[in-house]
């Protein structure tokens, strides 16, 4: 455990490591809040605040904290709550002014981080300009500090607490938050709050903590509760998104474990609604409108994350780690859930619910980005095995249509975050349905996780490379489990089951032999860098391998890539074709093998140069081919797990060549909590 911070340089140091740990989740912006210099102030207490921003990486606003020769580094805070944030833009370009913390006025008086969004903030900021407040950005969030400023100024009475003004603010927004407050009419202290967004709060003591669990106060009882017993000596951490805040005694972190696994692996998950007030290292939650037979209680859990997890080792970057980690999480996957002896798959999240998802009129899938690829290369087998329709949505699209949903239906939502905004707001609408909801995450205790009716954890460990890799992998294979447990009592799909068992259990060796082929795919990389474009092409299977192999293209490289559905390849994408342009083609030994082989044959009689990814040993194929990537076999059904890892290693080798951060993709985010 580390020495807790006590200069203001450790505390910058601290805040600054923690937001690098989360900058995979946005890094156009960063900006930090501490306790002003109490040497240049009056007030003993040092309450003012030092907002620091600045435009791009988290590195940028750490050689911009050194820079301001007016802030004493080596001074020693007793008490102390800082700020960090690092910042996606959604509302306004990314900039120091459009980044976080945003302030009420220029004295700071409060400042706010906020994960989400506030979809009122039109009519609020038109409000509070008519009564004087001057805006200085264009987020949504900025409406907030004002806002909160405006209660205090018209405040009753001296006595208001800082969570009553939070209270009051949360009442007039609409939209999704995670809200961390800091104010110099409050020091020391930290409110935070939240509704749709996710927020956690870490708990970290040097003793053993006195309790398991938080008691959730009524709004008559917001006085202290506490539950650390030697406030001086312990440590909070607070986690919600991509927020980072510090004290002395209490550190309030945002959203993803990675940013406070190395100060503790105790956190707590704050409910909708729920205010959480820390002050002098004691922690207390209340609700606005507690309501009987609510939890009474907010349960303190154990994170089963270990640092070295969320650390690159010996990798460049955490996109190829965790390429070269799937022989081990696909296994991780599986774990406990397929007994190769018996031949039996029972994924403990799903068995209570099984029968009712037998009787299902349909299955629907849905996800965004990798993960509906997860959903698209695992439909054709899990139709075979389930005898059921099965649909497969992109989150954003199923809600744009009101897609007629009925009780019978049963929603699986993949996610590997557990909190895209657009999958959770499916969620959402099939749960008010009547739906049976199925939630497959890589993220335990994610909004997704705790909002569906039962599901499965995929255990592919963290992903921190913004392009997807192992999640996919993993989802594929969790997927394909739930298709052989809806199986296990249809005689006539034994066999087929029995080959896909085999295959699962051979799937970490063959894993590791696609992986060797990693001098060969960063050869072909040489050839391609300085190339536009870059089709990939596929049917069966390994059509969904086409999209994430021209998703990962795109995300990384930034060179034009599309996956084409090769039976399409009349119907338009030939046109594009002539001596100039890459194709890779995925042509592999199973049922649609003649139909590829005749679209490579329209390829190359119009001088396309196929790159064609195959099954070893097959000369008709490679005789045709300008290079080949030549695969182990597995199970039809199994190879698109295979097959995109070569295309996983092409982008992330096309992307180093063009010179650009594999982790930190433009314009992207790990996981978009916006719709
Ligand atoms: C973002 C990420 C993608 C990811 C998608 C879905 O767009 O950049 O890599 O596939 O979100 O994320 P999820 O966490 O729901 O799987």
């Amino acid at each position: 455990m580390c020495a807790l911070p006590r200069t203001r340089k450790e505390i910058f140091e601290t805040l600054v490591k923690g937001l690098q740990r989360l900058e995979y989740r946005g890094y156009d912006s960063a900006g930090i809040a501490v306790d002003g210099n109490s040497k240049t102030t009056t007030d003993i207490n040092s309450n003012t605040i030092c907002l620091i921003k600045k435009k791009g990486k988290v590195k940028a606003l750490d050689e911009e904290l050194y820079k301001k020769d007016s802030l004493d580094l080596d001074e020693e805070l007793c008490t102390h709550f800082g700020l960090a944030h690092t910042r996606w833009a959604t509302h306004g370009e990314p900039s120091a002014v459009n980044s976080h913390p945003h302030r009420s006025d220029k004295d700071n008086e409060f400042v706010v981080i906020h994960n989400g969004i506030i979809t009122n903030y039109k009519e609020l900021k038109e409000y509070l300009i008519t009564k004087g407040y001057e805006f200085e950005s264009e987020t949504d969030t900025e409406v907030i500090p004002k806002l909160i400023k405006y209660v205090y100024d018209n405040r009753e009475n001296d006595s208001i607490t800082f969570s009553t003004l939070v209270e009051r603010v949360i009442q007039q927004l609409e939209g999704a938050f995670a809200l961390v407050f800091k104010s110099r009419h409050f020091p020391g202290e930290a409110v935070s709050t939240r509704r749709g967004s996710p927020l956690l709060i870490g708990v970290r003591s040097e003793h053993e903590l006195s309790t398991e669990h938080i008691p959730i106060l009524g709004k008559q009882h917001v006085t202290k509760c506490a539950y650390i017993k030697h406030p001086f000596i312990n440590f909070t951490i607070l986690l919600v998104d991509n927020i980072v805040c510090l004290s002395v005694l209490v550190s309030v972190f945002v959203r993803t474990n990675s940013a406070i696994i190395e100060h503790t692996n105790k956190v707590l998950y704050l409910e909708d609604d729920d205010i959480a007030v820390v002050l002098k290292g004691e922690l207390s939650i209340h609700r606005i409108n507690r309501q009987a037979g609510e939890d009474p209680v907010r349960a303190i859990q154990t994170l089963q994350m270990e640092l070295q997890q969320i650390m690159k080792g010996n990798f460049d970057a955490f996109m190829q780690k965790e390429i070269f980690e799937q022989p081990d999480s696909v296994v991780n996957t599986m774990r406990g859930r397929i007994c190769f002896e018996t031949n039996t798959v029972i994924l403990g999240g799903l068995k209570d619910h099984l029968k009712e998802i037998k009787r299902c009129r349909r299955l629907i899938m849905i996800g965004c980005g990798t993960s509906f690829h997860a959903a698209v290369a695992t439909r054709q087998i899990l139709e075979e095995l389930t005898e059921l329709p099965v649909m497969v949505e992109l989150a954003s699209d199923f809600l744009d249509r009101n897609t007629p949903v009925f009780r019978d239906d049963v929603c699986f939502f993949i996610s590997q975050s557990g909190e895209t905004a657009d999958t959770l707001m499916a969620l959402r609408y099939c749960k008010a349905r009547g739906a049976l909801t199925v939630g497959i995450t890589n993220t335990v205790g994610s909004s997704i996780c705790r909002e569906t009716d039962c599901g499965v954890h995929i255990n592919a460990g963290p992903e921190i490379g913004v392009a997807s890799t192992k999640a996919y992998t993993s989802q594929f294979v969790a997927l394909i489990m739930f298709g052989l447990m809806m199986s296990e009592d249809r005689l006539s799909l034994q066999k087929r089951r029995l080959e896909i068992i085999s295959g699962l259990k051979a799937l970490p060796e063959l894993t590791k032999k696609v992986l060797s082929l990693d001098g060969k795919i960063k050869e072909i990389a040489n050839e391609l860098y300085q190339q536009k474009s870059l089709l990939v092409m596929g049917r069966g299977f390994n059509y969904a391998t086409c999209l994430e192999g021209a998703l990962k293209i795109k995300e990384i490289t930034y060179m034009h890539s599309e996956g084409i559905l090769a039976g399409e390849l009349k119907h338009g994408p030939l046109a594009l074709i002539d001596k100039h342009m890459p194709v890779i083609m995925i042509i592999m030994k199973d049922a649609c093998y003649t139909k590829c082989q005749n679209a490579l044959q329209q390829v190359t009689a119009r001088a396309g140069r196929p790159i064609i990814l195959c099954c070893q040993d097959d000369p008709e194929v490679t005789k045709n081919a300008y290079q080949t990537i030549e695969l182990p076999q597995t199970v039809d059904c199994l190879q698109g797990i295979l097959s995109v890892i070569p295309l996983q290693l092409l982008s992330f080798h096309l992307a180093v060549l063009r010179g650009y951060d594999v982790d930190c993709p433009r314009n992207l985010a790990k996981s978009v909590t916006v719709e």
